[in-house]
């Protein structure tokens, strides 16, 4: 029997939970007010899903197109979202992504440089002009590695593997948080006057994921227990290309850079079916034929951008509409084309191998594809959620006090889809900004009080699985709860689907109860997989539950029992709270009256 209510304490004003960008962007901020920082990974520190966003980073720095500025990237961020969006954090993310990208340079980032030396940008979908500062197709990766050299240099107290269980209150306030580390398994207690969550998305929930084993929705089940409130779960990016073959990488991501660099869409037939379905409020910026759809070359400032350049909610169900038509590649994909550009520019295998070298590495390594000579297989993967912990567009607080959040854990800059790239530009806004005001709370309210019961009950039942008479198995139960959110919460949803996925993770979390694990808590995989279990249950009955109550189609949410948008619903949040009694409670939300200056930029990009 495993016994071990004993544990080690720390003391930190900010604890900041997740290692990504925003955990480091947070923690460098928070440490720079003066703020003692301990900084808590799931993982190996740089090991993020940070690096997955590959192709750029979004700010109008207006170094290919002079026309751009922070309010056309204001309004590309809000038509993309849908106006679910918190216009707020939009307006302070267009408006301060330009100075945070020019600060990581500062701290020694290498970015690819225009001829005449300054930054270079390319396209991305939804994004007027070329807006994505980038170092070839590794973008994420140069930001992680950036920001953890700086980060290092801080002082930050890192704690590596390890993983938090609960966040602990004292009254309405958040004053620390339980955890353990995944090597030894020994509790670890963590007090602080505040707390950062940056611990990314909920990928794993999917079976088709772009994420890895750690993005099991931890900081949005912690907030949600803690009795903060999520909004907008029901909007999950499925990103339009992730490879498809061989099935050991499926849902691997292919950056959106291949398509900014000039790759097109085909099915089976040779055909560049994005063309087929241009909405209407795109064609202002799309080009309707092939003619005028073969730019290639980032920074021409007069063609209008090729239609695999839409948001990727429609990218992806023009993709699914393809393979369900029958017109997909052999392995249930499309086509994807980037060698074609050997048409229009000299030299273009070291071009594309210079411009989009992990792809070509990927596609070399792991399915024997050179992508300078043929086409890829590629479709949609879950990619990332839009929704998350409901907070403060200047602050970042959420509606716990003391309790903060940034990055992909966070809702509300994307509403309901968010632009490729912003996701970047997101972390550095928002961690900065969430580091800066958890160092002040910190700084204001001092230390609360940790009650020793609170935590006795949090490892009792941390260890419970090892004391179960049950045999279920948790790797069984992640696997069939993977199965049931891509069959019925994925991208093209029903009422009756959705109904059967909600009544499918009930039916998982009583299950869950019985989970039993073998052995120690020593490196014990199956006990990491049960109590990450809890948290992918929240959050996909979160999932689920929003996008029952969401009878329209708007963004990463398509019903195809409510194909349209429905006006009537373009003015709320769909916000989740756990109840005294435990059970989850869905609700609406109204939207906050924008500004009468964002409404007339609004009006004057059309
Ligand atoms: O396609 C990509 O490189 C992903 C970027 C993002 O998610 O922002």
């Amino acid at each position: 029997m495993e016994q071990g209510s004993s544990y080690t304490s720390h003391k930190h004003d900010v604890l900041v939970i997740g290692a990504g960008g925003a955990g480091l962007r947070a923690s460098i901020e928070a440490s720079a007010c003066g703020a003692k920082v301990g900084l808590v990974c799931k993982s190996l520190l740089g090991k993020a899903h940070t690096v997955m966003a590959e192709g750029g980073v979004a700010a109008a720095l207006g170094n290919v197109d002079d026309r751009d500025n922070w309010r056309v990237h204001f309004s590309d961020t809000m038509r993309g979202g849908q106006y679910l969006n918190n216009w707020r954090m939009a307006e302070l993310h267009a408006k301060e992504a330009p100075d945070r990208v020019r600060e990581l340079e500062k701290w020694g980032a290498l970015m690819d440089r225009t001829p005449d030396g300054r930054i270079l940008q390319r396209n991305f979908g939804g994004h007027r002009y070329p807006r994505l500062a980038h170092v070839g197709d590794r973008t994420g990766l140069e930001m992680i590695r950036t920001l953890q050299d700086h980060g290092i240099h801080q002082g930050l107290d890192v704690f590596m593997e390890y993983t938090v269980l609960e966040l602990i209150k004292d009254g309405d306030r958040v004053v620390g948080a339980l955890g353990y580390d995944r090597e030894r398994g020994r509790f670890h207690v963590f007090q602080a006057n505040a707390i950062v969550l940056a611990t990314g998305g909920i990928g794993r929930a999917y079976k088709i994921t772009s994420n890895s084993w750690e993005y099991t929705g931890d900081g949005h089940a912690l907030a949600y227990l803690a009795g903060a409130d999520l909004a907008d779960m029901e909007f999950i990016q499925f990103h339009p290309t992730g490879m498809v073959w061989p099935p050991s990488v499926k849902g691997i991501l292919v950056t959106e850079g291949v398509r900014g660099e000039g790759g097109v869409l085909r099915n089976s037939q040779g055909k560049r079916f994005m063309f087929d379905d241009i909405p209407d409020l795109y064609k202002d910026q799309t080009a309707d034929n092939e003619e005028e759809g073969w730019r290639y070359v980032t920074g021409d400032k007069d063609a209008r951008r090729p239609p695999e350049l839409l948001t990727r909610d429609h990218v992806a169900r023009c993709i699914v509409n393809e393979t369900k038509s029958g017109r997909g590649s052999p392995h249930g994909g499309v086509f994807l084309d980037i060698s074609w550009v050997k048409e229009k520019i000299k030299d273009s295998e070291a071009h594309i191998r210079k411009k989009l070298p992990s792809m070509y590495h990927q596609f070399k390594e792991l399915a024997g594809i050179d992508i300078t000579k043929e086409p890829m297989e590629v479709g949609p993967t879950t990619h990332y959620i839009m929704g998350g912990i409901r907070v403060d567009g200047d602050t970042q607080m959420s509606t716990v006090p003391g309790l903060f959040a940034a990055g992909e854990c966070a809702s509300g800059l994307h509403g309901a889809n968010r632009l490729g790239g912003n996701s970047l530009s997101d972390l550095l806004v928002f961690g900065k900004r969430a580091g800066e005001h958890a160092a002040a709370f910190a700084t204001e309210h001092g230390e609360g009080d940790i009650d020793a019961n609170v935590i006795g009950a949090a490892i009792d039942e941390s260890l419970a699985p090892f004391e179960r008479e049950g045999d279920e198995n948790p790797y069984q139960l992640q696997y069939e709860l993977q199965d049931l959110m891509q069959d019925h919460v994925g991208i093209v949803r029903n009422e009756a689907d959705m109904m059967k996925g909600v009544a499918g993770v009930r039916e998982l979390e009583e299950r869950a109860k019985k989970a039993r694990v073998d052995g120690h808590r020593e490196f014990n995989p199956g006990w990491h997989t049960a109590l990450d279990l809890r948290n992918l249950l929240i959050v996909s009955e979160a999932i689920a539950r929003s996008a029952l109550d969401r009878t329209e189609s708007r963004g990463g949410h398509f019903r195809e029992d409510f194909p349209a948008k429905d006006e009537g619903q373009a003015n709320h949040n769909t916000v989740v709270r756990r109840s005294s009694e435990g059970s989850m409670n869905v609700s609406r939300q109204q939207i906050a009256a924008m500004s009468d200056e964002l409404i007339d930029i609004i009006k004057e990009m059309g």
